[in-house]
């Protein structure tokens, strides 16, 4: 190299090495925060899941996420929809994680990635590819050479991609923190000795990966160093990491439950979820993030199970369609900002804990230019009154309160200044839709094949679910023929074919003819079924149909629970004495095929296909394709489609799939909070504050406004029970009406959160009203023109911001022991 191309070649070397250090963020830690350039923060992050909705939604969920205060997002990643088939990688559309990174870093947030690949996730087979379950020789999440290539093979995969895009913060991108397992720490004790290895190895091949983030291990107490131990839970406060030098760090903060099939809806208050934040914050924590801050949908086959529901709402601060969930998210918000400006004294001042008994304690925190103090009542049923440096402070059962200076409280969490919102749904308005669809169909093509006995491999055994599918589909048919001629002990007789199947849903046919369907409970898999059959004198062909829903996502050594019908697969009947005499069919000669034929021919694919019918559409027929066409929505608020009338089956709109459906399996009648009014109070838990007792665990199916075209939309349901499509329609959700119920000296305000406007104020009452959003009623006293001066703010506006004072709202006739409370009702 001459002299001239060296220096030039120096300078640019030094340009990059400046740009370099100016982009790259120092990200570390020590027993009280994670650092960035070496300051101490506060993080408050939230888990938003990028296939659970489209690229479309994400800039909108994470703006959202951003103005409710969140400083980062969190993500696991999904190895089984990313190498569906070993070594074809499929990162397109919502799979496109670097995109989504991408956009939280263009929205200023940080990122944390919890790469697992295990996941749990109440995803489909907890994120494991099922090929991998059917390497020989294979053992998942332990010490086997087949399992750990495949698992660092993809870790670091996704790894390349990540520096590839310079995504790191050690490399100026957004990603702080990534993870490696998941929860291992809940079941190593049932993997013995190899599951401590496995930590061990886990945290030696994350480490080999040389990202200068650090690696976190939640639930894992003995995380070996560097990795940091975190914490799952509905509360973390009593959570102590293990090693000293590292943060005390909530990396799942439960904001509500999922669903399952058959399953109530959860609920957590926003007064219990921020009450368990503020106790974490108040007992030294410094990174908390939400599980989930945006649920989402679980579209295609990617719920897990058995029996998770197509809907991950999660009761989530944003609920699945993306709109905000108030006041969930808007009292947090509140917490959020509070926590912020106190991070300074929370990550480095001096901390002093005091008891006053009962489950009260007062915590200060303090540096040499300020003081901020908690005062927490973990007591479930009483208020506490306490005397605190001169001052006297009421502080609600099961609440804490933040004083930022000591002496002024600014927040508690038990009480909620921020709007109510109610959603509602509205139906299609789409210009010139007919009222009611136009539905063409036609028949699963089982006469001449599957009933027939016709598969595509045959084994003189009974084959487990995963291994013969590799879950390319729900749907395993198993064929068999059995003769039984005069010298039978059971010919002639009445018998049962009994089949015994780990689920989870089985269709049975004999000789070409339906013969009942079975579905396992909630909650478990495994079941029996018997039914009374006819059999003729020679050869009788058993066709039975296996169907999982969402294969399992947890446990100690969950990857190996078995699906499908393992048999015992027998035909009883009575022998000379009334005996019962079997006939054991589970080694017989069985023929199988996977998946549906519409499956194969792509059905729901939008394309001109032949042998669709337009005339007789049967109802209740099993095994039916249908299709329609439709309009979209006008606007631009989230669309719906409701399945109530048919039974179960997948729904795809314009080729995209919105996911399993089953709108006949009902909740339980019992359980369910009454009036769906909840008490906050009390540790909660999946159990606690349950809704839709007796209703559909699901009706209604999210329809991104991405797969949806402004003219000629297309929804194809493969329906595999029975059901009538004739009541199938599209609507729209939107918030119905807005409420408040601030108190005296707060800010209200109210919005319709989506370019609506306030219609008109149904209730307001400044004074002692009660009740609660759409039942609200007076109580002994108020303000007598708090409703036209709202009125005059708020009506013919989306939002509108009222001064909770008697200033604004005119003096009331309340006593002086009221604490006087603005409750407004607004419809949108
Ligand atoms: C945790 C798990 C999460 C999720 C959660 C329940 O144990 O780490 O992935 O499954 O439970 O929603």
């Amino acid at each position: 190299m001459d002299s001239s191309k060296r220096a030039f070649f120096s300078v640019m070397c030094l340009v990059f090495l400046s740009c370099f250090s100016v982009l790259a963020t120092n990200i570390s830690y020590d027993g009280r925060a994670i650092k960035i350039n070496g300051q101490r923060k506060v993080f408050l992050s939230g888990s938003i899941h990028y296939p659970r909705s489209t690229q479309e939604m994400w800039p909108d969920l994470i703006r959202k996420a951003k103005e409710g205060g969140l400083d980062s997002i969190e993500t696991y990643v999904f190895w089984n929809i990313h190498e569906p088939i070993r070594r074809q990688y499929d990162f397109t559309g919502n799979k496109d994680i670097i995109r989504f990174l991408k956009t939280i870093q263009d929205a200023g947030l940080y990122a944390i990635l919890r790469i697992g690949p295990y996941v749990c996730a109440e995803w489909n087979y907890g994120g494991f590819p099922v090929w991998l379950h059917n390497m020989p020789g294979v053992e998942l999440r332990t010490m086997n050479s087949v399992y750990q290539n495949e698992m660092q093979n993809f870790t670091t995969l996704i790894v390349d991609m990540v520096k590839q895009a310079n995504l790191f913060a050690s490399q100026g991108g957004p990603v702080i923190i990534a993870q490696i397992e998941n929860e291992y720490g809940n079941i190593m004790s049932s993997y013995g000795d190899a599951g401590k290895q496995y930590v061990n190895w886990c945290a030696n091949m994350a480490e080999s990966l040389g990202i200068d983030v650090p690696w976190i291990m939640c639930q894992q107490s003995d995380a070996p160093p560097p990795m940091i131990n975190t914490c799952n839970g509905w509360y973390c406060d009593n959570f102590t990491p293990t090693n000293p030098n590292t943060p005390k760090m909530w990396t799942e903060n439960w904001t509500g439950w999922f669903k399952n099939w058959g399953g109530k809806d959860p609920h957590r208050t926003a007064e219990d979820l921020s009450f368990s934040v503020a106790r974490f914050f108040q007992t030294g924590g410094t990174f908390q993030n939400y599980y989930m801050y945006h649920g989402g949908t679980n579209f295609g086959r990617v719920a897990g199970g058995p029996y998770i529901t197509t809907t991950y709402d999660y009761d989530a601060p944003l609920d699945e369609f993306g709109n905000l969930n108030q006041p969930k998210w808007g009292h947090l918000k509140e917490l959020h900002l509070l926590l912020k400006s106190m991070e300074k004294v929370l990550t480095c001042g001096d901390v002093n804990t005091t008891d006053f008994g009962n489950s009260v304690n007062v915590t200060v925190y303090t540096t040499s230019e300020t003081s901020s103090c908690f005062i927490g009542n973990a007591n479930e049923t009483t208020d506490a009154t306490i005397t605190f440096q001169g001052t006297q402070y009421t502080v609600p059962a099961w609440s804490v309160s933040i004083l930022p200076d000591c002496k002024t409280e600014v927040y508690n969490t038990a009480k909620v200044n921020v709007q109510t919102s109610i959603m509602v749904k509205k139906p299609n308005g789409a210009e010139d839709e007919p009222r009611s669809l136009r539905w063409e169909w036609r028949p699963e093509d089982v006469r001449d094949t599957t009933l027939h006995g016709k598969g595509a491999f045959a084994i003189n055994q009974l084959l487990e679910q995963k291994q013969a599918t590799d879950d390319a589909s729900d749907y395993l048919w198993y064929m068999t023929n059995v003769n039984i001629d005069k010298q039978d002990p059971i010919f002639g007789q009445d018998i049962t074919l009994r089949v015994n199947t780990t689920g989870h849903v089985l269709h049975a046919f004999v000789n070409g003819k339906s013969i009942g369907s079975q579905w396992a409970k909630i909650g478990g898999s495994n079941f029996v079924f018997e039914q009374n059959i006819k059999v003729n004198s020679g050869k009788n062909l058993i066709v039975l149909l296996s169907v999982t829903v969402g294969l399992k996502n947890y446990g100690a050594f969950y990857d190996t629970a078995p699906d499908g019908i393992l048999g015992p697969v027998v035909l009883v009947g009575k022998g000379k004495m009334d005996e019962e005499i079997s006939k054991d069919l589970s080694s017989y000669k069985w023929t199988y095929k996977v998946g549906l034929h519409g499956e194969e021919r792509h059905l729901y694919e939008v394309q001109p296909h032949k042998g669709w019918h337009t005339k007789d559409l049967p109802t209740n027929r099993m095994m039916t394709w249908y299709k329609t066409s439709f309009k979209a929505p006008l606007g631009t608020e989230p669309v719906v489609v409701d399945l109530q009338g048919l039974g179960k089956g997948h729904a795809w709109v314009n080729g995209q799939s919105i996911g399993r459906y089953w709108p006949t399996f009902l909740a339980d009648e019992d359980g369910c909070s009454i009036d769906s009014k909840c008490d906050y109070r009390g540790a909660y838990s999946n159990t606690k504050c349950l809704t839709n007792c007796g209703q559909p665990s699901q009706r209604y199916y999210h329809v991104p406004r991405s797969f949806l075209h402004d003219d000629e939309n297309t929804l194809v349901l493969f329906e595999e029970l029975g059901g009538n499509p004739s009541f199938v329609n599209f609507q729209t959700i939107t918030v119905g009406s807005a409420c408040g119920n601030a108190e005296q000296g707060k800010t209200l305000e109210l919005s319709c959160q989506g370019g609506r406007t306030i219609s008109q104020i149904r209730f307001a009452s400044f004074g002692d009203a009660q009740g609660t959003c759409g039942a609200f009623e007076k109580g002994t006293c108020e303000a007598s023109n708090a409703l036209s001066v709202i009125e005059k703010a708020c009506v013919g506006k989306e939002s509108c911001t009222i001064d909770v004072s008697e200033a604004t709202l005119g003096s009331t006739n309340c006593g002086s022991g009221i604490t006087k409370r603005l409750a407004v009702e607004a419809i949108c």
